[in-house]
C-alpha cells in the first residue's frame, strides 16, 4: 500500500470514529448543510455557534385517540436516555392521573418529583400543572381531525362508554342521527362521546348551543396562550419537525414506531355527510382543530415547505434504519394481542370487538448483527401501560438510592446504629407493590386502563 493510500485509510478511520463519538451535534452541522435550509440553524445553534442544549422540561397533554401514545413513547425514551424524571401517577390513579378528574398535583407519585416531563393522560388544569412543573416548561399537545377521531372513539369505547353502548347495532350512523337519544352529559364516561379534545384540555364540552361559537373562539385563544405547539395527527411528521426545533432535539430523539392502533382494515371511511354530522356534534373540537391546523401550516410555511419535506425525508430514512436494525432486517409485523408472545408488548384491549394491534420482537432479535441494544428496541414498541409501570419502578429505585445516603447518615448520627430510617420503609411500600406485578394486579390495573 502506498503512503497516500495509508493516509487516506487513516483519515477515513479517524473521521468515522469522530462522527461516532460526536454523532449528536455533528450530525446537525451536516444536516443543516445537506438540507440547505439556513433558517434551521438558529433552532439548533446559538449565535456563538455552539449547539443549543436540548430543552428538557416538557408538558405534553396526551389527548385521546390522536396518535398521542406515539408521542408519549418518544418522551419516555428521551427521559430514560437523559436520566430525566417523568411525573407518574400514584398507583391508585392507575396509569392516568385519575382521569377524567381534573388534574391535581396530589395525583403525582412522590418518587417522581420534581419532574422534568409529564405526559400520561390527565384532564388539563393549567394552574395545577404549572404548580408541578419547572417554570421553563414547554407545553405541547396534539389534535386530530374530528371526523376520523370520533369514528375512532366510537369504535374504541363502543363497549365501555354508556352513551355508545345504548346505540342499536353499535351503529355510528344511528348515533349521529339522534345523538341526544343516547348521550347523557352527566355520566362519568360521557367525555368520550362529545368534544373529547375540549374536555381533555380542561374545557366545557357541553356548552349551550347559543354560546358554542363564542366559547370555542375564546377557548382556542386560551389554548394558544398555554401551548407552544399544538401538533396535528394528520401531519405527524411535519409536527415533529416543529417539535424538534422548539426543543432543539436531535433527529434520533424523535424516531418512533406507531403505537396503539387498529388494523387498517378495521377502520371505516366516512362520507362527507357523516363527517359534517360529527363536526356539528363536536362543534368546539371542530373549531379547535381548524384553528390549530391553520396555525401549524402557517409555521411550516414560515420554515419553507421544501425544507420541511427534506427534513421529513431524513427522519423517515433514519427511522427505517433504526427499525431494520431492531427487528432483524425488516419492519416488525403487526400482530393481534393474542399472537404477541412477550406479555410486556401486548397492548391493552378495550373490548373483544376492537383489535388493537401491537408488535412482537423476532425471537432471534438478540442475535442481530446491528449491535443495537435489545432494550432500546423493546422500548420502541412497548405499550404505555407496561412502560409506565416500568418507569415508576426504575424511578422509585433511583429515588431510594438517592435518599438513603442523606437520611441514613442522619439516622446513624442520631442513633449510632445502622438502622434503616423509617422514612425509607415507608417509601418502599408502593414500589414493592409494583415489583410484584402479578397477573392479578396486572389484570386489575388494565381493566380501568382506558386510554389512547
Ligand atoms: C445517567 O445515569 C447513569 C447512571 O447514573 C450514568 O452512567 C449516565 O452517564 C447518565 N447519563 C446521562 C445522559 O446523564
Ligand atoms: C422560576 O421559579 C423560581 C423558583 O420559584 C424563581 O426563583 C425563578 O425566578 C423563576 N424563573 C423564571 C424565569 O420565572
Ligand atoms: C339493526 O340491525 C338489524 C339487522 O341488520 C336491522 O333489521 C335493524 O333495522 C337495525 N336497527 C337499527 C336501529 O338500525
Ligand atoms: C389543514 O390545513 C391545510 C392548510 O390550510 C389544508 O390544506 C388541509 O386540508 C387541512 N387539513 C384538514 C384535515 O383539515
Ligand atoms: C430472524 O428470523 C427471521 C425469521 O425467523 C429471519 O427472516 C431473519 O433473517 C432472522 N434474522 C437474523 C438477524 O438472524
Amino acid at each position: 500500500m502506498s503512503q497516500k493510500k495509508i493516509f487516506l485509510v487513516l483519515v477515513a478511520i479517524t473521521t468515522v470514529s469522530f462522527l461516532l463519538h460526536h454523532g449528536g451535534h455533528l450530525s446537525w452541522t451536516i444536516e443543516v448543510f445537506r438540507l440547505g435550509c439556513p433558517s434551521l440553524r438558529s433552532s439548533f445553534f446559538q449565535d456563538s455557534g455552539a449547539p443549543r442544549p436540548r430543552h428538557t422540561s416538557v408538558a405534553f397533554l396526551k389527548t385521546h385517540k390522536t396518535a398521542s401514545t406515539t408521542v408519549q413513547n418518544i418522551l419516555f425514551r428521551f427521559a430514560e436516555r437523559n436520566n430525566l424524571t417523568v411525573a407518574l401517577p400514584v398507583t391508585s390513579c392507575d396509569h392516568q392521573f385519575c382521569y377524567p378528574r381534573l388534574f391535581s398535583s396530589h395525583y403525582v407519585h412522590p418518587h417522581t418529583t420534581p419532574p422534568d416531563i409529564i405526559t400520561n393522560h390527565l384532564r388539563f388544569s393549567r394552574s395545577e400543572v404549572h404548580r408541578l412543573m419547572p417554570n421553563n416548561t414547554i407545553y405541547i399537545t396534539i389534535l386530530r381531525e374530528p371526523g376520523a377521531m370520533f369514528e375512532s372513539l366510537f369504535s374504541y369505547y363502543n363497549q365501555y362508554c354508556q352513551s355508545f353502548k345504548r346505540v342499536p347495532n353499535g351503529s355510528l350512523e344511528v348515533f349521529l342521527d339522534q345523538p341526544w337519544s343516547y348521550y347523557r352529559a352527566e355520566e362519568k364516561d360521557s367525555m368520550y362521546a362529545r368534544n373529547t379534545l375540549t374536555f381533555d384540555l380542561g374545557g366545557d364540552k357541553d356548552r349551550p348551543k347559543a354560546d358554542v361559537a363564542n366559547y370555542a373562539k375564546r377557548f382556542a385563544a386560551e389554548v394558544e396562550r398555554t401551548f407552544s405547539l399544538v401538533m396535528i395527527a394528520e401531519y405527524f411528521d411535519e409536527s415533529l419537525v416543529l417539535l424538534r426545533r422548539l426543543l432543539s432535539w436531535e433527529l434520533e430523539d424523535v424516531l418512533y414506531v406507531k403505537l396503539n392502533m387498529r388494523l387498517p382494515s378495521a377502520k371505516s371511511s366516512l362520507s362527507e355527510q357523516l363527517t359534517g354530522k360529527i363536526r356539528s356534534w363536536n362543534a368546539i373540537d371542530a373549531v379547535l382543530y381548524d384553528h390549530f391546523n391553520a396555525s401549524l401550516w402557517r409555521q411550516l410555511n414560515a420554515i419553507g415547505l421544501a425544507c420541511v419535506a427534506r427534513e421529513v425525508q431524513l427522519m423517515k430514512r433514519a427511522r427505517e434504519q433504526l427499525v431494520r436494525g431492531c427487528f432483524g432486517g425488516s419492519m416488525p409485523q403487526l400482530r393481534s394481542a393474542a399472537q404477541i408472545t412477550n406479555k410486556d408488548l401486548r397492548p391493552w384491549q378495550p373490548s373483544a370487538k376492537v383489535g388493537i394491534v401491537g408488535y412482537d420482537l423476532p425471537t432471534n432479535v438478540t442475535k442481530r448483527s446491528s449491535g443495537l441494544p435489545q432494550d432500546m428496541c423493546l422500548k420502541l414498541i412497548m405499550p404505555e401501560v407496561q412502560y409506565t409501570r416500568l418507569l415508576l419502578r426504575s424511578q422509585s429505585l433511583r429515588y431510594r438510592s438517592r435518599f438513603p445516603m442523606r437520611s441514613s447518615q442522619m439516622t446513624m448520627k442520631l442513633t449510632g446504629q445502622h438502622r434503616v430510617p423509617s422514612i425509607i420503609g415507608a417509601t418502599q411500600r408502593p414500589s414493592g407493590a409494583l415489583g410484584r406485578s402479578t397477573r392479578g394486579t396486572l389484570r386489575f390495573s388494565q381493566r380501568s386502563a382506558i386510554s389512547n
